[in-house]
């Protein structure tokens, strides 16, 4: 997408070295930072100065392309890159992408170095195709005239480019030249859509307006919404997805309103060893994301500010499960699907 008239990718690598936008900074501060090591982009992952499903899958290929680089004794590169796998997984344990990306380079090491590298560059390049079709099949849902209340950020900064649940929204609003409006949850702590979300908006020039996220449910109830997107991070077999956390009260609130509940995603976040959302691990961060508040102060620099009662504790889960029963369907770049199993083995045998 493009960024002051100059098309960027979230994720890319340049030479050696592995290129991301530092989406902590966003939207203070537009900054390339650079991974020259394998330690390099599991930092990067591990600290969200590159985040979002998709993404991340693009940072675990590259991070294991790096591993093939740094990889002195290429007899042993299946096993050194079996090392490198462990310690890219270990960064963050809920979006699926992550696991999918460093297990499809460490399975393609076993035919040729040639090909996993291959393999490597790969999923990102088609993070990105995936990502525009799911733009144009997700269109078809939005009508001209719609509101549309989206969570997080699951646009181009996490899917490489384009994005999932805004991929359908940059469409109707570009090609289909619809006018829409959308609603975008802050996104408690980490704020991805006050920041990420808006400012992508903004940058494409979509009408919205960042509502707390408390807020969702008040604006379904007045019949405000007319439909609801979100991205995944993983979905079960069954349907059940994960989503940052507040997806799942958003989903109950769209289900008691009877407004559709969508998730966009491509087929590398659906996830068949994982039969139910029970077994899906979410990601438990760090208090201090809950008890400070992170920002710019009044001198232009950045501040992390104690914003809570002092002594009091914080529980910071970084993902909710949403049962299938609550999502009208899932919009992939294989068309829009049904949240049940049937459905979801099909489209990933497809
Ligand atoms: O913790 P993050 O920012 O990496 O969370 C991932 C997300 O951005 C969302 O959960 C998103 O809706 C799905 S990722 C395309």
């Amino acid at each position: 997408m493009k960024v002051n008239n100059k098309s960027y990718r979230a994720i890319w690598v340049e030479g050696s070295t592995v290129c991301m936008i530092e989406q902590n900074l966003l939207p203070f501060e537009f900054k390339i930072h650079r991974c020259n090591s394998v330690d390099e982009t599991c930092h990067a992952i591990k600290t969200m100065i590159v985040r979002g499903a998709g993404s991340i899958g693009a940072a675990g290929g590259y991070a294991m392309l790096q591993a093939i680089w740094e990889n002195k004794n290429a007899g042993n590169l299946y096993s050194e890159l079996e090392i490198a796998k462990q310690k890219i997984d270990s960064t963050r344990p809920t979006a699926v992408n992550l696991f999918y990306a460093t297990n499809r380079v460490l399975e393609a090491s076993k035919v040729s170095k040639e090909f996993a590298i291959s393999e490597a560059y790969a999923i990102a390049d088609e993070c990105v195709e995936q990502s525009k079709k799911i733009g144009v099949f997700g269109n078809e849902l939005i009508k001209d005239g719609y509101k549309i209340e989206t969570h997080c950020n699951a646009g181009w900064l996490a899917l490489v480019d384009y994005g999932s649940a805004l991929s359908p929204i940059y469409t109707a609003f570009e090609t289909g030249k619809k006018n829409i409006f959308v609603f975008v949850d802050e996104t408690r702590p980490r704020l991805q859509g006050m920041r990420l979300t808006a400012w992508e908006l903004q940058q494409q020039g979509v009408p919205h307006a960042i509502i707390p996220d408390n807020a969702g449910a008040f604006y379904m109830s007045k019949g405000e919404v007319d439909i609801m997107i979100t991205g995944a991070d993983r979905i079960a077999t069954n349907g059940d997805t994960a989503n940052k956390i507040g997806t799942l009260e958003k989903a109950i609130a769209a289900k008691y309103y009877g407004i559709p509940f969508y998730i966009a995603a491509p087929s590398s976040t659906f996830d068949l060893n994982t039969k139910t959302g029970n077994e899906i691990i979410i990601e438990e961060r760090d208090e201090e994301e809950v008890l400070y508040f992170y920002g710019k102060n009044k001198e232009n620099k950045f501040e992390n500010i104690f914003i809570s009662n002092p002594g009091s504790r914080a529980k910071n889960p970084a993902f909710d499960v949403t049962p299938a029963e609550l999502i009208t369907g899932f919009i992939t770049e294989k068309g829009i699907i049904k949240p049940n199993e049937e459905e979801i083995k099909k489209l990933l045998t497809q």
